[in-house]
């Protein structure tokens, strides 16, 4: 009864030049180890569930890539959207498929572009809240100890009395202001949700129900015809028309029954060129290096990624990020990686779609 929606319809932008609209981050090889990140997660996944059972939440604009980049999944498994309306709609769609093909579905949904090294540790806490929500009417996280009051994330605060490996949650608060973060970092009993949630197909549809009335009408009409040849009309038609939410958003902060398993296991969410800075091996000088073949005179902490095999010789900079793809070469600081973002929006409006 084991599923998995494994979704890979976000852009990157923080990934730019490397990840773009039409070939994002997670169809890349980030880590220079010959699979690309949503290679990598698939194989995660298939430790635990049957593969027929992983389903891959996507932009239709990302079919082709899928395909290539997962030649075994059929049809069946790659859940098209035509328009990009974040992840609580394209969670509720998929589980409502789930759901009719088999309705004591208890499922998994990750992102598909993160990093885990300790791939044994994860499949047993992913175990662990499989079987706790296969008995259970609960929506499960997996928390990660935060480090410093990053805003780009969700806390999850726990009972600080629990001594089980399963502790109930007091608030889940999705991406915090700077303040507030720091203060939840004081207080000792926050982690971060690391984007991964599990629970059965029933608990989340009811959830869905009761805490977003509109978006589940919306999809809850094309019960009729979900795994059927008419469901592409259907969804057409209608898909555009969900509100723009996030899950966390637009059930985890709203719910009581949440729970959270503090993760055994390294994570990093790969959200920056910093953060693969971070996981990357390093050269004698401390800079990470992928794909390029480097000369380093007096430079450190860098982050240097090229197209294949190019030459990249560096003298005297520190802390920076050195990307090329195509048209494109970025040399930027990363202690402003976090801009990334409207570089990029500032670059489409001078030069086009990138
Ligand atoms: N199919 C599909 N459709 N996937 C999407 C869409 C969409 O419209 N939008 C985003 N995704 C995918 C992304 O590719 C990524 O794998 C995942 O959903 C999460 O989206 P992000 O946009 O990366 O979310 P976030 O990083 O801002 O926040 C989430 O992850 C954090 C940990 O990395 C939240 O769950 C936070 O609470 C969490 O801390
Ligand atoms: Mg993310």
């Amino acid at each position: 009864n084991y599923y998995a929606i494994l979704m890979a319809g976000g852009i990157g932008s923080r990934f730019w030049p490397v990840s773009t609209r039409d070939f994002p981050k997670q169809f890349h090889d980030m880590l220079g180890t010959g699979d690309t990140l949503i290679q990598k997660t698939f194989k995660r996944l298939a430790n635990l569930i049957p593969e027929e059972n992983i389903f891959i939440l996507t932009n239709e604009r990302y079919n082709d890539l899928v395909f290539k980049q997962l030649p075994n999944v059929t049809e069946r498994q790659v859940v098209l959207e035509p328009a990009m309306r974040n992840t609580a709609p394209c969670i509720l769609y998929a589980s409502l498929k789930i759901q009719k093909e088999n309705p004591d579905a208890v499922m998994i949904v990750a992102p598909s572009d993160h990093w885990i090294e300790d791939e044994i540790a994860f499949s047993q806490n992913v175990k662990t809240a499989f079987d706790f929500c296969s008995e259970n009417d609960a929506l499960m996280t997996l928390g990660i100890t935060p480090t410093f009051p990053n805003t780009g994330y969700g806390y999850i605060e726990f009972d600080k009395t629990s001594t089980s490996e399963i502790k109930s949650v007091n608030q889940f608060r999705e991406k915090p202001d700077y303040e507030t973060a720091k203060s939840f970092l004081n207080q000792g009993n926050f982690l971060w949700n690391a984007g991964i949630f599990m629970w059965s197909v029933k608990t989340v549809v009811n959830t869905f129900k009761n805490n977003q009335p509109e978006l589940f009408q919306l999809f809850a009409l094309g019960i009729p015809v979900y795994n059927t040849e008419d469901e592409h009309d259907f969804i057409k038609d209608n898909y555009g028309k969900a509100e723009n939410i996030s899950v966390d958003y637009a059930i985890m902060e709203k719910s009581k029954n949440v729970f959270v398993i503090p993760a055994t296991f390294d994570w990093n969410d790969l959200g920056t060129w910093g953060s693969l800075y971070d996981k990357l091996d390093k050269d004698e000088s401390e800079n990470a290096v992928v794909n390029a073949k480097t000369l380093v005179e007096d430079a450190s902490g860098n982050m240097i990624r090229t197209s294949k095999d190019k030459i990249v010789v560096v003298d005297g900079i520190e802390d920076y990020i050195i990307v090329d793809k195509d048209e494109v070469l970025m040399i930027y600081p990363k202690a402003k990686e976090q801009d990334i973002k409207k570089v990029l929006q500032a670059v489409k409006e001078k030069y086009g779609e990138q």
